[in-house]
C-alpha cells in the first residue's frame, strides 16, 4: 500500500481513490481480526476418559466402552454418532473452541503416515482410569492414562523432528495439557459388586490414584508440559446409574464421599507438584462443586431434569444404556444427564466455560484463560 500511496500522491481523483482503498483495507482488516481470532495457545493435548473421548475408542476392536452408534450424536452438527458419549459435542470440543482451536483429533485416527496436527492430539479413551487396571477390568480395552502418556511421548518425538529441540520445547511450554480422568477408578472400587473392591482400604486406594497421577504428570513435565488443566471428579454418586439403585432415587453417599476425598488429595498433590517443578503452572477445576451447585438450583441454569437420563430404558432410563433400541428425550437442553453416566452437551458446554473463564469459585488457583496468559 505504501508504494501505491507514494505514486498516487498527485491529483485529487487519485487521492480520493487512495482514501477509498485505505478505508476498504481498514475494514477488511477489522473483519479479518474478528474472524481469525488468535488462538490462546498453539495446541491442546487432551488426556482422559469418556467425558472427553472424541473417537479413540472407535479404533479399539475389543472395547465395550463405545458410543459410535445412535442415539449418540443426535445433536452433533452432522447428526451422526462420532464416538462421543454425548447427544452432541463434549467438553473437549468446547474447551478447544474457547481457546480458538479446532478439536484435537483422536491419536488412533492418525494412521497411514498422517502427521499429528500442530494444534494438538487427543489421547482420551472411554473407560480409562488413572490406574492401569481400571479400564481392563471394568470395560475392557481402554487406553490407560499411562498408555496415553506413552502415546504422547511419540508425538513429542515427532515434534522434535519437525520443529527441532528448542522449537518443540517452546511449542509445548505454551500448549495446554488438559486431563479429565478419575471417575472410572472410583466406580471400579466403590460400587457394589466391583471386582477390585475390598482389595485395599479406601483411603489407600484414593492415595494410590493421586500418587500414580503425580508420576504421570511428572513424566509429562519431563516431556515439556508447563501448563496443565486438571479436573476433579464430580458428584459421581448422583449419576443415574447410581441413583437408580436407591429406592427413592437418592445419590450414593459413599461414592460421593470418596470422590470428595480423592479431590482433596488431588488438590494437595497439584500444589506440591508445582513446588517441585520449576515453570509448571496449573488450573484445577472443582467439578464436584460445580455439579453440587447445579443440582441445588438447576432452574437457574435452565435444567428441569437432574435425575433421569435422557437416553436409555427402565428406571431413570438407567437400566439400559443409550443404544439404538433405547428411547431419548425430546428436550436435551433441560436434562443434566444424556445417558446413565454422561452429561448432556448443555452441561459440558456450561462446565467448559467455567473451566476456561469462570470465577475462582470453581477454579483453583486460576482458570485456563489466566493459565494460558502466564
Ligand atoms: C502401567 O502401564 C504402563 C504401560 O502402559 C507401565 O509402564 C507401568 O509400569 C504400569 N504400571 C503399573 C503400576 O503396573
Ligand atoms: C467390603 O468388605 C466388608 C466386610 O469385610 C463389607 O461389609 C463391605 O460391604 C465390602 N465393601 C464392598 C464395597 O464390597
Ligand atoms: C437411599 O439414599 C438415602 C440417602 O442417601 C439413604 O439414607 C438410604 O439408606 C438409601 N436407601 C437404599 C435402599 O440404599
Ligand atoms: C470471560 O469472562 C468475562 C467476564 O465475566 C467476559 O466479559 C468475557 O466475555 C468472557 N470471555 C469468554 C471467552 O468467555
Amino acid at each position: 500500500m505504501a508504494v501505491v500511496a507514494t505514486s498516487a500522491a498527485g491529483g485529487g481523483a487519485t487521492t480520493a481513490l487512495y482514501l477509498l482503498v485505505c478505508v476498504l483495507v481498514f475494514f477488511s482488516g477489522l473483519i479479518k481480526l474478528s474472524v481469525c481470532k488468535t488462538p490462546a495457545a498453539p495446541a491442546v493435548y487432551m488426556f482422559g476418559d469418556s467425558l472427553v473421548d472424541v473417537g479413540n475408542n472407535n479404533y479399539l476392536p475389543l472395547s465395550i466402552a463405545k458410543a459410535d452408534f445412535p442415539h449418540n450424536g443426535v445433536d452433533y452438527p452432522t447428526g451422526k454418532p462420532t464416538g462421543r458419549f454425548s447427544n452432541g459435542k463434549n467438553a473437549a470440543d468446547f474447551l478447544a473452541k474457547n481457546m480458538g482451536l479446532p478439536t484435537s483429533p483422536p491419536y488412533l485416527s492418525l494412521t497411514g503416515g498422517v502427521k499429528p496436527p500442530i494444534t494438538g492430539v487427543s489421547f482420551a479413551s472411554g473407560g480409562a482410569g488413572i490406574l492401569n487396571g481400571t479400564g481392563d477390568i471394568v470395560l475392557q480395552q481402554a487406553i490407560s492414562l499411562a498408555q496415553q502418556v506413552e502415546y504422547f511421548a511419540s508425538v513429542h518425538d515427532e515434534l522434535v523432528q519437525r520443529l527441532g529441540p528448542s522449537g518443540a520445547q517452546m511449542h509445548l511450554s505454551k500448549s495446554l495439557f488438559a486431563i479429565i480422568i478419575g471417575s472410572n477408578d472410583l466406580f471400579a472400587h466403590f460400587t457394589i459388586g466391583s471386582i477390585v473392591s475390598n482389595q485395599s482400604n479406601p483411603q489407600r486406594y484414593v492415595d494410590l490414584m493421586t500418587s500414580t497421577f503425580r508420576n504421570l504428570l511428572k513424566t509429562l513435565y519431563g516431556l515439556g508440559a508447563r501448563k496443565v488443566a486438571v479436573t476433579g471428579v464430580g458428584e459421581i454418586g448422583c449419576c443415574p446409574v447410581q441413583r437408580k439403585m436407591n429406592k427413592t432415587g437418592e445419590c450414593n453417599v459413599e461414592l460421593n464421599y470418596w470422590s470428595a476425598k480423592y479431590n482433596d488429595g488431588l488438590k494437595i498433590m497439584l500444589e506440591g507438584l508445582k513446588c517441585d517443578s520449576p515453570g509448571l503452572n496449573y488450573a484445577y477445576f472443582d467439578t464436584y462443586g460445580a455439579m453440587a451447585n447445579l443440582f441445588e438450583k438447576p432452574d437457574t441454569y435452565g435444567f428441569t431434569e437432574i435425575k433421569k437420563a435422557c437416553c436409555g430404558l427402565g428406571n431413570l432410563n438407567a437400566d439400559v444404556p443409550c443404544i439404538p433400541i433405547s428411547t431419548y428425550c425430546s428436550n436435551r437442553n433441560n436434562h443434566v444427564f444424556w445417558d446413565l453416566y454422561h452429561p448432556t452437551e448443555a452441561v459440558s458446554n456450561m462446565f467448559s466455560d467455567l473451566l476456561y473463564n469462570g470465577s475462582q469459585e470453581y477454579t483453583l488457583p486460576m482458570n485456563v484463560k489466566q493459565l494460558l496468559g502466564i
